[in-house]
């Protein structure tokens, strides 16, 4: 059987539990060599644990797979270069990199501290950017020198970014930021060769029964074993896979939203109409102008509901 990573070296972050480590285990199974990283925190970042990413590795090496175990915080500028570099020296090259590392720190607006705005936007949005950066540095001086990697980044964004969620502001700020970090990156790495996409998926994980139980419910695994449980965390990982491997170099600056067996791709922002004056505009005619577009409902989204309804 061809397996799609043959020969790929890739790191997954926050792969010692939830999504990650399904995300890890599926990419080993293809065929790459995984660096495990994750800081072993609690959901919403305090402490530090290495053994759930050593014991994702000793998964892997028991299936027969190679990987290494990585404690390193995303969100340190140098300490993600140095998983990075601890791809390179175990493994002699990178080729992937899947930024999913992330915690929670929900609060309304007026009630936000501002160490739960640092904390959520500097793993989310620093620790990606970091990670993509050592990446991207390293992809380019490969390429220069003709070594054509076939780079690529997956963001993990999430509907909170895409769509908005009350009490989340810091969470959705940093999971929207991820989705446009990704199409931004693959369009300044196009030319060497690296894609990025973004993907929000949806899977019971702590994020989603211990630190909001208002999803948890909703997420249950079903009561009879022989019921596909949509919610599973597994279902998130085949998709990361095509996206990590050379039959996804077509796919660019993509953003997936993935649970179950449903996989959406979804639209950026995109123009749902306009209205336009020959001059400045009077701010009253402009309010009825905008006032009448919206009123034919241009602007009614998607929301939480209609995504479950299609998931169940
Ligand atoms: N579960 C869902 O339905 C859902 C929905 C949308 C988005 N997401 C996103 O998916 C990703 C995975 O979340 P999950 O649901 O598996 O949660 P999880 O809490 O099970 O896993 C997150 C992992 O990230 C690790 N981590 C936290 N801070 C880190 C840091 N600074 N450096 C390295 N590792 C760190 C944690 O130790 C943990 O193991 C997150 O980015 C999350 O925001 C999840």
């Amino acid at each position: 059987m061809s397996r799609l990573l043959e020969g790929k070296v890739a790191i997954v972050t926050g792969a010692g539990r939830g999504i990650g480590r399904e995300e890890a285990m599926l990419l080993a199974e293809q065929g790459a060599k995984v660096v495990v990283n994750d800081l072993g925190a609690g959901f919403d970042g305090s402490g530090k644990d290495d053994s759930p990413a050593q014991q994702v590795v000793n998964e892997i090496k028991a299936k027969g797979g190679d990987a290494i175990a990585n404690g390193e915080s995303v969100a340190d500028f140098a300490g993600a270069k140095r998983i990075v570099q601890a791809a390179i020296d175990k493994f002699g090259k990178l080729n992937i990199i899947v930024n999913n590392a992330g915690i929670l720190r929900d609060r309304m607006i007026f009630n936000m501290g501002e160490d739960d705005w640092d904390a959520v936007i500097n793993v989310h949005v620093k620790g990606s950017f970091n990670m993509s950066r050592h990446a991207c540095e390293y992809w380019r001086t490969e390429h220069k020198k003709g070594n054509v990697l076939n780079g690529r980044i997956i963001n993990t964004s999430s509907d909170a970014g895409l769509l908005g969620n009350a009490g989340q502001v810091n969470y959705g700020a940093a999971k929207a930021a991820l989705a446009l970090m990704a199409i931004t990156i693959d369009k300044e790495m196009a030319k060497y060769g690296v894609t990025a996409n973004a993907i929000a998926p949806l899977a019971r994980t702590r994020m989603t029964t211990d630190a909001t139980p208002q999803t948890a419910g909703m997420m249950a695994a079903p009561d009879q074993a022989d019921k596909f449980d949509v919610f599973n965390p597994k279902n998130i990982a085949p998709l990361i896979a095509f996206l990590a491997s050379d039959k996804a170099a077509d796919v660019h600056g993509q953003v997936f939203r993935v649970g179950g067996g449903v996989v959406w791709l979804m639209r950026p922002w995109t123009t749902a109409a306009y209205v336009k004056s020959a001059d400045t505009w009077d701010p009253a005619d402009l309010g009825d102008k905008l006032n009448a577009e919206l009123a034919k409902g241009v602007t009614a989204g998607d929301d939480l509901g209609k995504v479950f309804s299609v998931l169940q």
